[in-house]
C-alpha cells in the first residue's frame, strides 16, 4: 500500500512556514511514500522561483503541482524543467515545462503525477484537459497504475466532471486553486478518490490567503488593486491517500486540517 499527502495552494512565506511547521510537528511525515504540494502560489503569494521550490523540497516535498499561476513570474524558466516540478498538461503546444511525472518511492514503487487546468473562468487559449489526460493516460498506465491528479480549476463542477471521466484510471483526482476546502471527498464507483478542493495553506484572516483591504476594495471600486499576502494564524489543509499499487484503487481518503497554526 501507497500513503501520499497531498498539500493544497502554499500561499508566500507564511504558507511555507505553516507547511514546515506541520510537517515537524504535527505529521509523522516519515508514514508517506510522497508528499505532493501544489506551489503556484509558493513566491509572493503568485508564481514560483527556484529558492522558495527548493525551501520546499527541503520540508520533505517529492513533488510540486502549479496552475493558472505558472508562469506568473520569469524566474519559473530556471526550474521548469526539474524532474520534481509539473505545470498544467493542457498548456498549449510550446510551452516549457512538462505536464506529468513519475517519481519513485523509497521501495522502488512508481507513482505518476499530473497537472491539469480547468477552462471555466480560468486561462484563455487552454487545450482541453479531459483531451488532453486522455491522450497519454494509456501510455502512463502500463508504466504504474499509481495516479495522482491535481486538477486545478475553478468550478466544482468541472471538477467533479472531470472526477466520473477518470473513475477507475487514475487513483485520484485532487482539486486546487480555490484556496477553500470542500466536504466532499468521496471513493468514486470504481476506485478514484475524489475531492473538489483540498484548500490552501495560508493565513486564516484572509480573502484566500491575501489581506483583505485590497481585495475589498477590488471589489467595491473595480479598479486593479495591490495584493498583499496577510499574516497571523495560518489553517493548513491537505489530504491523506491510501492506494493499492497493484490495482491503482484508492483504499481511503481523508482530510487533514488545521487551524490556528502558528509558525
Ligand atoms: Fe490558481
Ligand atoms: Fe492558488
Amino acid at each position: 500500500m501507497i500513503k501520499i499527502l497531498f498539500i493544497g495552494d502554499i500561499i508566500g512565506e507564511i504558507g511555507r512556514k505553516c507547511v514546515k511547521y506541520v510537517l515537524e510537528n504535527r505529521l509523522d511525515k516519515g508514514k508517506y511514500d510522497l508528499i505532493i504540494a501544489n506551489g503556484e502560489n509558493l513566491a509572493g503569494g503568485k508564481g514560483i522561483s527556484k529558492s522558495v521550490f527548493e525551501e520546499i523540497l527541503s520540508y520533505g516535498v517529492g513533488v510540486v503541482t502549479l496552475g493558472n499561476h505558472t508562469f506568473a513570474r520569469k524566474e519559473v524558466l530556471e526550474i521548469i524543467s526539474h524532474p520534481n516540478l509539473i505545470r498544467p498538461l493542457n498548456y498549449p503546444e510550446g510551452n516549457p515545462g512538462q505536464g506529468y511525472c513519475i517519481v519513485k518511492t523509497k521501495e522502488g514503487q512508481e507513482i505518476c503525477v499530473i497537472n491539469l487546468l480547468g477552462r471555466v473562468f480560468t486561462v484563455e487559449c487552454l487545450d482541453c484537459p479531459f483531451r488532453a489526460i486522455n491522450e497519454v493516460l494509456d501510455i502512463l498506465r502500463e508504466k504504474t497504475k499509481t495516479i495522482i491528479v491535481d486538477f486545478h480549476a475553478e468550478a466544482t463542477s468541472e471538477k467533479k466532471a472531470l472526477g466520473y471521466f477518470l473513475d477507475g484510471r487514475v487513483s485520484a483526482v485532487l482539486g486546487t486553486h480555490t484556496h477553500v476546502a470542500t466536504a466532499d471527498f468521496i471513493i468514486m464507483n470504481n476506485g478514484t478518490g475524489y475531492i473538489s478542493d483540498v484548500g490552501m495553506c495560508g493565513s486564516q484572516n484572509s480573502v484566500i490567503g491575501l489581506e483583505p483591504e485590497g481585495v475589498l476594495k477590488r471589489f467595491l471600486l473595480g479598479v486593479p488593486q495591490r495584493f498583499n499576502v496577510a499574516t497571523g494564524p495560518c489553517e493548513f489543509n491537505a489530504v491523506e491517500l491510501s492506494i493499492d499499487e497493484t490495482t491503482g484503487r484508492c483504499l481511503e481518503i481523508s482530510q487533514i486540517i488545521f487551524r490556528d497554526i502558528k509558525p
